[in-house]
């Protein structure tokens, strides 16, 4: 049965209510008088309910679930998700900062990420993570020979490239041999058999993520069945394996997909797992956040030529590169309904000099003139953190609504922020 028409489910809090659009129970109309645009704006109770649709279809395996931070790191997101249970997934320095600020316990923070720095390890290991995902033999060795320095022991995670194809964009595809991710079967064999000699960095789990916006549960299953053969090798060599890592990856519903819901996903990935001892974690970031937060934006010009109309808008791609950098789809809903307008059709473009600078390509909306807001829809994900100052663009603010009230979770960057730490 088609679940996922977009505007018929419930999988997130923007609604109309006589015409206006609304998240949670305040106006989006009302928030952009106050904030300007272009202007994220987040729903807490998405954020939250998407994450317990996963601890709640989970509940069996008592997983550590570890927010992605790169889909969404505003500390007004990680503090609501951190407040919920959530652990976080790291994969910088920064995002470790993050993640402090945000109050999450070391011992549910994992740090993955194929380039950790000499100081990125120490700074995590003083903060007593819960593990590395590693992702190379030279790694290991770094952070084996720098915790021995701190006279610490720290857990690692072999990240495993198990050569899977997970059907998505070529860009966010991860398991697949010839990406740069992970450590193939044979050679993480050979760790593992060779990890005693490592006696500060105690190789003790199985990481693997094998990509992102994965709609069917089908390459999972493929690669964690296997994960588990080669778990099972280990383990009849006498190797003990705590941590069982899955990584993320789960679709979200950005038009008519029609991704596995937390429960057809538990249903699927659940019953691999009976009886096997280890801790399991994931690290889902798009489900949890892409239909979380809108990006609203204003119409600055409509202009027509001989063979297009195009709505100009004061949002860029330097705001929101998806549809320049993957050609994604994002619906876009006006924030006031003008019912009595015509539907025309436009590409819905920024004032960024470039042709990638883009929303939406002929794309059929109500009718737009200058001043009218529009929402760009389900760009909770990798909106925020993939923006940029490109075209010396101030990066927009950011708002968290919960229930009646909101608040600015993130001030728009001024011309002041564009100069910090410049020397003429
Ligand atoms: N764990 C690891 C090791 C990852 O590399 C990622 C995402 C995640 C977890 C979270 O994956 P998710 O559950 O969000 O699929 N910018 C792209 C997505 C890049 C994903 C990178 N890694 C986009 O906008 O589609």
């Amino acid at each position: 049965m088609p679940r996922t028409d977009f505007h018929e489910e419930k999988m997130h809090d923007f609604y109309y209510k006589k015409g206006e659009l609304y998240c949670e129970k305040v106006r989006v109309a009302k928030i952009l008088k106050k904030t300007g645009t272009p202007a994220y704006i987040y729903s807490y109770k998405t954020f939250t309910e998407h994450l317990a649709k996963l601890q709640k279809a989970f509940r069996a395996a008592k997983p550590l679930i570890c927010y992605s931070v790169k889909a969404n790191s505003n500390l007004a997101v990680l503090r609501a998700l951190v407040g919920k249970g959530a652990g976080l997934d790291i994969v910088s320095g920064g995002e470790l900062f993050r993640a402090k600020k945000a109050k999450c316990q070391g011992k549910k923070i994992v740090y993955a990420g194929v380039g950790k720095t000499p100081e990125e390890i120490r700074e995590a290991i003083r903060a007593r993570i819960l593990l590395f995902n590693v992702e190379s033999m030279p790694e290991l060795e770094q952070i084996n020979a720098i915790a021995k320095k701190m006279r610490k022991k720290v857990n690692v995670s072999l990240r495993i490239n198990p050569n899977v194809d997970p059907h998505t964009h070529e860009y966010i595809t991860t398991g697949k041999a010839e990406t740069k991710f992970g450590i193939d079967f044979e050679k993480a064999r050979e760790i593992f058999k060779d990890a005693r000699r490592f006696t500060n960095a105690l190789v003790s789990g199985v990481h693997v993520h094998i990509g992102s916006q994965i709609e069917n549960g089908d390459p999972f299953v493929e690669a964690f069945r296997k994960i588990l053969e080669f778990i099972d090798e280990l383990q009849a060599d006498g190797i003990k394996i705590r941590f069982l890592n899955l990584g993320g990856g789960l679709g979200a519903i950005y038009s008519d997909e029609n991704p596995q819901t937390a429960e057809e996903f538990a249903g699927k990935i659940l019953p691999l797992f009976k009886r096997r001892k280890f801790q399991l974690i994931f690290e889902p970031g798009r489900f949890i956040a892409a239909n979380s937060g809108i990006l609203a934006t204003k119409v600055l010009y409509v202009k027509e030529t001989d063979v297009k109309k195009f709505a100009i808008v004061d949002a860029g791609m330097n705001d929101f590169i998806r549809p320049a950098f993957y050609n994604a789809f994002h619906h876009i809903w006006p924030v006031v309904k003008n019912e009595k307008a015509p539907q025309w059709i436009y590409d819905v473009v920024g004032p960024i000099c470039e042709s990638g600078d883009f929303f939406a390509k002929d794309r059929e909306i109500l009718a737009v003139k200058p001043g009218d807001y529009l929402a760009i829809m389900t760009t909770g994900a990798y909106g925020f953190t993939m923006a940029s100052n490109y075209n010396s663009r101030p990066r927009a603010c950011e708002v968290m609504v919960r229930g009646g009230t909101f608040k600015i979770a993130r001030k728009r960057e001024t011309y002041q922020d564009l100069v910090r730490g410049e020397r003429s």
